[in-house]
Formats: C-alpha cells, structure tokens, sequence
C-alpha cells in the first residue's frame, strides 16, 4: 500500500478542487445511499457518524431515520459544501465538522452507527482508521463500511489502482473484496451482512467528477485505453475514445464491534 501523508496540504488541495467540481455535478447517488441506509438498521433514537462524509450525500439520507447525524471530512470545502446544503432543506438534525478519520475528536462510545462510505481507499492506513471508528462506536455497535474493491488478482488490481489515482491522486489503494474481509477480521469486526454489486460507469462523466484537466484526463483515458486492449483489469471496458464504459465493483458490510 502507498504510504502518504493524509493530511498533507497538497491533498487538502486536491480535495477541495474536487468538491467545487462535484458542487457543480450535483451527483446523489441516491440508490447507493438507499441500500446503505437499508443495510444498516437505523433506530429513530439512533446518533449517528458518517466519516469522510464528503458533500454529505450519506448524511442527509439518514438524517430523517434517526436522531442526529455528525458528518466528519478532512476537506474544508466539502464540509462547506455539505453545510451548504443544509439551508433551506428543513433538516434540524445533521451538522458537519471538519476532522480526519485519524483522530475524531468524540470520546469513546460516542455514536450508536457509524457509516463510512468511499473512504477507506483514500485512507494511509485504513486498519488505523478502523480502530478510530471502533473506538467511537458504542459497543456493541455496528459499523457500516462501503466501498468499491478491486480485482482478487495482484497484477489486476495494480492496473486498476494506477487508473484510479491517475484519475485522482488522493486515491491510495483500492482492496478486493477478500482484502477487504481480511481487514475488518483483523481489526475484529465480524460481518453481518454483506452486499456486492456492480455498476456500469461512464468515463467521461467520471473524469468530470473530480474536475480533472486535460492532462490528467488524456492521461487517465490512455491508461484505461491501454488496459483495454491488454485486458489487463477486471473493469470490463468497453467503448471507444469518447465513449469509454467500464464497470465498478462495490462492497457493503454490515459489521459488529464488540469490544
Ligand atoms: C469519494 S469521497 C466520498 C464522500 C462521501 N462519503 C460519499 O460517499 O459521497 C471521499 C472523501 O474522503 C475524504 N477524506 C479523505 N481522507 C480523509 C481523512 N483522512 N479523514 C477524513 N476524510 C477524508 C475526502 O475529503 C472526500 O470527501
């Protein structure tokens, strides 16, 4: 795994020029949310956590099914954005804070869910950052962790990996799906549900949501270009120069801290 300073300013950098670019995309990704939310068993007396909460997409599907909602991202500008969000919309019970995932400023026991949803491949050491959930988790509690995972093979998900953070160099390392089992085993989380689907993906639009430059978007098209014609990857390309589709894997756990 690439070590890296998370909280380095040059990808706070990054990170805020990629909340203006979602700013203007709007995207909700309202069915991911649904099921997530669906998956986790939300009480109405619930608190709940969502990490790296981005624009608060997340947050604000939950919102209505429990008692308050604390959005944490290390991006002062997407926690701008997600606060941003919140006028005019009537909901009471959700706020936004600034903060990394390597030390959450709650006390222990602090929230009855905690969800983190596109965070773990942008984390320096998701195992830390795990236990940085755990710790603020009421036990027993449940964690709700989803993400996109790579392929089970190491050559193919190095390609897919090196696309990925072409794409977006905050990007560290996308898991399988068995890593990603490995992980919450290690750090002692047991699964009690888990989904897998995937999803069909459009390049272009994808570029768009990180608000990449030429460069960085000629630069990303060859490399998916390339894995194409070496079938290097698992991301089932198809399409050609401006119509480039590709398929995205992504795994929800349901898991259970106990201590
Ligand atoms: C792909 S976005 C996902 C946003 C949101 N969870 C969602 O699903 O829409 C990844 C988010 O992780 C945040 N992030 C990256 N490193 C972080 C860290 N160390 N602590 C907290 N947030 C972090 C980024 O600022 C970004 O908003």
């Amino acid at each position: 795994m690439t070590a890296r300073k998370d909280s380095g300013e040059d990808v706070r950098r990054e990170l805020d020029r990629q909340a203006e670019a979602r700013a203007e995309m709007m995207v909700r990704w309202d069915d991911v949310s649904r099921v997530i939310r669906e998956m986790s068993r939300l009480k109405p007396t619930d608190r709940v956590l969502d990490v790296a909460c981005g624009d608060g997409v997340l947050a604000f599907e939950l919102a209505p099914h429990c008692a308050y909602v604390t959005g944490v991202d290390i991006s002062d500008s997407m926690i701008a954005l997600a606060a941003e969000r919140t006028i005019g919309t009537g909901v009471a019970n959700v706020s936004f804070q600034v903060g990394s995932v390597e030390h959450l400023e709650f006390p222990a026991n602090s929230f009855d869910r905690v969800f983190c949803r596109l965070g773990l491949h942008h984390f320096a050491d998701p195992k830390k950052a795990l236990h940085e959930l755990i710790r603020v988790v009421k036990k027993p509690g449940h964690i709700i962790v989803a993400d996109l995972v790579s392929s089970g093979d190491p050559d193919r998900r190095e390609v897919h990996n090196k696309i990925e953070k072409s794409r977006d160099p905050t990007h560290v390392s996308m898991l399988s799906a068995r890593q990603m089992r490995a992980l919450l085993a290690d750090c002692e989380l047991s699964i009690e549900r888990e989904m897998t689907w995937e999803t069909r993906r459009r390049f272009n639009e994808w570029m768009r949501l990180v608000g990449a430059d030429k460069g960085r978007f000629d630069r990303t098209r060859r490399l998916m270009l390339e894995a194409a014609r070496k079938k290097t990857t698992d991301l089932q390309i198809t399409g050609g120069e401006n119509s480039l589709e590709f398929t995205h894997r992504w795994m929800v756990a349901l898991t259970l801290a106990l201590a």
